[in-house]
């Protein structure tokens, strides 16, 4: 397959994502789902290699959880999704959320619904705007973005770029 001879690390960062994509989110177009979703599979595959090298076995660390690096004011603006069994007033219901990669690409998608804007101002709302909206928040989007998160998010929207022939 072609993207193995490019750097390990990219190829690495693609699979990374597409298992994301493939494996862990539900089919955006499902009976029931009302609306589309702001970010595609492969845009949160970008996100969460980004923020945390899709790691899974990320937990709650300092004020963030799970693969997503989900703070709970963040969880709440999303409109605080829960895993089945919780409620969303449930104590840790946003841990267990935040640290179940379906649950966490939920709140992504309710924080961009709400706060979803053109942060770098080129006339359309895509990807880029969605990492710097999940970065930076919804009222800070316009800042920069820190290096590690830039580059890491640069080569992963390459690579998928390449794989999906240019859509992301
Ligand atoms: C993923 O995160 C765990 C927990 O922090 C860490 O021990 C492990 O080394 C990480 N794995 C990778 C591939 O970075």
């Amino acid at each position: 397959m072609a993207f193995y001879s490019s750097s390990s690390t990219s190829a690495l960062a693609a699979l990374a994502v597409l298992v994301f994509a493939v494996h862990l989110l539900p089919p955006a177009t499902q009976g029931q789902q009302q609306f589309a979703p702001p970010v595609s599979e492969i845009c949160l595959g970008c996100i969460c290699e980004a923020v945390s090298n899709c790691n899974q076995s990320l937990r709650c660390s300092g004020d963030v959880c799970g693969v997503f690096r989900i703070t709970w004011p963040y969880w709440a603006d999303a409109g605080k999704p829960v895993l089945a069994q919780d409620q969303p007033g449930d104590d840790g219901a946003y841990a267990r959320c935040a640290n179940e990669p379906f649950c966490a690409a939920r709140a992504v998608q309710g924080y961009m619904a709400k706060y979803a804007q053109d942060c770098n101002g080129d006339g359309r709302v895509d990807c880029h705007d969605y990492a710097a909206l999940h970065r930076l928040g919804g009222y800070g989007c316009r800042g920069n973005l820190d290096q590690a998160f830039r580059d890491k998010f640069s080569n992963c929207m390459v690579q998928v770029a390449q794989l999906n022939g240019g859509q992301v």
